[in-house]
């Protein structure tokens, strides 16, 4: 079939379409800034931070209690509390909050005192007010951990920036929080990355699983190191556990400049518009906060040139992140000639009378952007791999855009063989619920640690 995409259009987008050797030398790059991330000498200066989680066993089955947990870091917030009564038997209740925009810039303790807030009003509904739980924190930021229980917030991503939090223990803050509030008996035992509850439940169900990846509003992994690699991790050489799950903080990667063979001139224009310009170069080409954006400067830029919806286009689409990411899942999820979705959205963003060509257009350019980011996904997954040095592996991964792009799991499936030595098996499954068993799991971990002492 001839392609209805415009050769003018196509030329726009060709920066987003990388090939095969530049995915080579990304994963070559990339390998790089994790071994300096891991080592103690490089790490100041390097820029996939590497993070020790202080998390270095993975769920045996055998973890058994109540406990709370709080999932701050996407676009939802949400209170949860975990039973674990059998190695089959996780029973799950959890409440999700709206999560006022305004919290997202404004001070550090109007946004504690409204998790504490929330965490209250879900624990008076379910009785718990009088029973003292451990809490596991879902922190889905980057975080210096100088324990289970203790982490510095390093900086802010995903479009928060609540003063007076970076440089602080967020655990302290939180249980501040809780404590000044007086009306329950909730300790805050562990906080943890999503990636690293990703990977914690996965393995649960999943033994061999050994990385955890978010692709949602952000992006990042964490992946089961030795001990002994870990050079952060002031124990690395003398405790008695063979393993350290690291937070990666891939987002960062490309902060150095190592990333700019694989940006775009719509890529400078989204990090300019963001609370952190210059950071999280990686995640700005991967996740669910930016692709929409992408693709609607794309949009805008082909309609000023007039390829696109006859030279004009809605107020709404010309407005900032009103190209939400799920749209490309919408547009995408249509099969070949076929409109369904793609009507529904244009109708949403008020675009009328467009014709077949314009629609093709639109979904070429969501195609090339949504690849992207697989590809680069691909890339970070076979470094870890690598880096690993293992034949079998099973990867946890949670995330909106990962669950419903109807193409991403085999996008990056597909990528991921192309670059791997053959005799590596790997498997890509859905994990569940990383911010509540995971959590628990995490939080189960810390306080047996305690009691052993
Ligand atoms: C954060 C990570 C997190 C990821 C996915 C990034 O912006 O820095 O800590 O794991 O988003 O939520």
């Amino acid at each position: 079939m001839p392609s209805l995409v415009n050769t003018e259009i196509e030329a726009a987008v060709k920066g987003f379409l990388i090939d095969q050797e530049k995915m080579t030398e990304v994963v070559e790059r990339m390998t790089k800034e994790i071994k300096m991330g891991l080592a103690k000498d490089t790490h100041s200066r390097a820029v996939i931070k590497c993070f020790v989680s202080h998390v270095q066993d993975l769920p045996t089955g055998k973890e058994r209690g109540k406990y709370l947990a709080l999932d701050l870091g996407g676009s939802t917030f949400r209170v949860l509390l975990v039973n674990l009564l059998s190695e089959s038997d996780v029973e799950i209740v959890s409440k999700s909050f709206n999560f006022p925009v305004t919290l997202m810039s404004g001070s550090g303790k109007a946004l504690f005192d409204f998790l504490a807030e929330c965490l209250s009003e879900f624990c008076h509904y379910h009785g718990l007010e009088n029973e003292s739980l451990p809490l596991g924190f879902t922190f889905s930021f980057p975080v210096q951990q100088q324990g289970l229980s203790k982490g510095i917030l390093v900086a802010w991503t995903k479009g928060f920036s609540c003063e007076g939090v970076v440089g602080k223990n967020v655990v302290t803050l939180l249980q501040e929080a809780i404590d000044r509030r007086g009306d329950m008996k909730v300790n805050t035992v562990a906080i943890l990355n999503d990636t690293v509850g990703t990977l914690m439940s996965c393995a649960y169900y999943h033994p061999n699983c050994r990385i955890g990846l978010i692709v949602g509003t952000g992006s990042n992994a964490c992946y089961v190191e030795k001990t002994v690699n870990a050079e952060c991790f002031e124990g690395y050489q003398t405790s008695p556990k063979p393993s350290m799950i690291i937070n990666c903080e891939w987002g960062a990667f490309g902060d150095n400049g190592v990333l700019e063979f694989v940006r775009t001139t719509y890529d400078k224009i989204v990090d300019k518009v963001t609370p952190n310009p210059g950071k999280q170069t990686f995640e700005k080409c991967i996740s669910g906060m930016y692709m929409g954006e992408l693709v609607r400067l794309v949009v805008m830029d082909m309609v000023g040139r007039d390829l696109m919806f006859h030279g004009t286009t809605s107020e709404r689409m010309q407005e900032r992140w009103s190209f939400k990411s799920s749209y490309i899942s919408d547009i995408e999820s249509d099969a070949p000639g076929e409109y369904r979705s793609c009507n529904k959205v244009l109708s949403e963003l008020g675009i009328v009378g467009c014709q077949e060509p314009d629609k093709e257009a639109l979904r070429f350019i969501c195609e090339a952007v949504s690849s992207r980011s697989a590809k680069l996904c691909a890339c970070g997954l076979v470094t870890i791999i690598n880096k690993m040095n293992i034949n079998e592996v099973v990867i946890g991964i949670d995330g909106s855009v990962y669950r419903f792009h109807p193409k991403y799991h085999d996008m990056l499936q597909f990528h991921m063989k192309k670059l791997l030595k053959p005799s590596v098996k790997f498997e890509l499954v859905v994990s569940e619920d990383g911010s509540g068993r995971g959590a628990a799991l995490v939080a189960a971990t810390a306080v047996q640690g305690k009691a052993k002492l």
